[in-house]
């Protein structure tokens, strides 16, 4: 299968990083990689994260589905991947498949994303001599496509959980499901987490000191981040750790401009791993958690896991003992 990612600009200074002949037909579109005989492109709308959330839904909505019949006419692409805050506006990918005009297959790349994070929690919390069933965790976007997976496997791991979001009818709706303790709240109330996870869809820096424990540990896995770099000069004590990151083998060359060397997000890789497997489905809306199991096991074959921690692509020599 071939396949395409569509993703977008995180701020208007990203455009630049982007060779010229990268942009075209609105897009910004990456020569064809092959990966062991499987071919695909990294693309992206000329919007930035801001706009994506704040212009009119259904213009936007239609800047996807016309880069997705254009990726499957022009390049046949069999597999589009939702990048970003693409997932976001499309009802979780639902949406997308909804739509008449692109036949191929949609996979939001949010599961092995959601099982990257989880590993990322569990292994910074071991590098920091926390024992989890001590800790307090708090999910920002608790009801978000990766945050209800990230409550569902993480919760009973912790003493006890915050799961926050702006909605309190939706954050009522995770009680039907998760088992453990812990609380739901419309605040953002982090600041008495050992472990805060960020997966919101928010487009700027949403944690301030004010919200941050000493020591404490930030897993961020919204694009653009919730933790700035700012902050983390501001506040040394805390640990943040990119969300969502995996290693990729050194014989694939996958130069994707922005990303610090050898790394790539994990929705990337999970369509990737789907296009390599030939798996002709859609994965959209909810993570069904036998599909996530499945691309862990897809990241195990094709050794595209999570190696390294980094905070904004430098290494996480060590986190600090609390
Ligand atoms: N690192 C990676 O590989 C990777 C991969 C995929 C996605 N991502 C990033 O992960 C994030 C989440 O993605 P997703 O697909 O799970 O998105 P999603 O399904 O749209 O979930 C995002 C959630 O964040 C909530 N939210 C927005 N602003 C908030 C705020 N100020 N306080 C609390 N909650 C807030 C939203 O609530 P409402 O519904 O009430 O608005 C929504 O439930 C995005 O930033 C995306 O770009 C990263």
């Amino acid at each position: 299968m071939k396949f395409a990612t569509i993703g977008h600009l995180l701020n208007k200074e990203n455009l630049k990083e982007f060779p010229k002949p990268w942009i075209q037909n609105n897009l910004v579109i990456s020569p064809e990689m092959n990966i062991n005989g499987t071919l695909g492109h990294i693309t992206g709308l000329l919007l930035t994260a801001e706009e994506m959330m704040t212009l009119p839904r259904e213009k936007v909505r239609q800047k996807i589905l016309d880069a997705a019949c254009f990726l499957q006419k022009k390049f046949n692409v069999d597999l589009i991947q939702l990048g970003g805050l693409t997932t976001s506006v499309s009802e979780g990918g639902k949406w997308v498949v909804e739509q008449k005009e692109y036949t191929g297959f949609t996979n939001h790349g949010d599961s092995y994303t959601a099982a990257v994070t989880c590993k990322a929690v569990l292994k910074a919390a071991n590098l920091s001599h926390k024992k989890t069933v001590e800790q307090t965790l708090a999910i920002v976007g608790a009801y978000g496509v990766i945050g209800e997976a990230l409550s569902k496997i993480l919760v009973s791991q912790f003493d006890h959980t915050v799961l926050i979001g702006r909605r309190a009818e939706k954050l009522s709706e995770l009680e039907h499901y998760l088992k453990g303790d812990y609380e739901t709240t419309v605040d953002l109330k982090t600041q008495e987490a050992d472990i805060i996870v960020t997966a919101t869809s928010h487009p700027t820096g949403l944690l301030a000191s004010k919200n941050l424990k000493k020591n404490a540990i930030v897993v961020d896995v919204s694009q653009p981040p919730n933790m700035s770099y700012d902050l983390c000069h501001k506040r040394p004590d805390i640990c943040r750790i990119d969300g969502g990151y995996v290693d990729f083998p050194k014989e694939h060359h996958l130069p994707i401009p922005g990303m610090p060397p050898g790394k790539l997000f994990a929705c990337i890789v999970e369509v990737i791993m789907q296009a390599i497997e030939n798996e002709r489905k859609n994965h959209v809306g909810s993570i069904d958690l036998s599909h996530l199991k499945k691309t862990e096991q897809w990241g195990e074959k094709y050794r595209f896991t999570l190696n390294e921690l980094t905070n904004f692509g430098e290494p996480i020599q060590k986190v600090k003992k609390a």
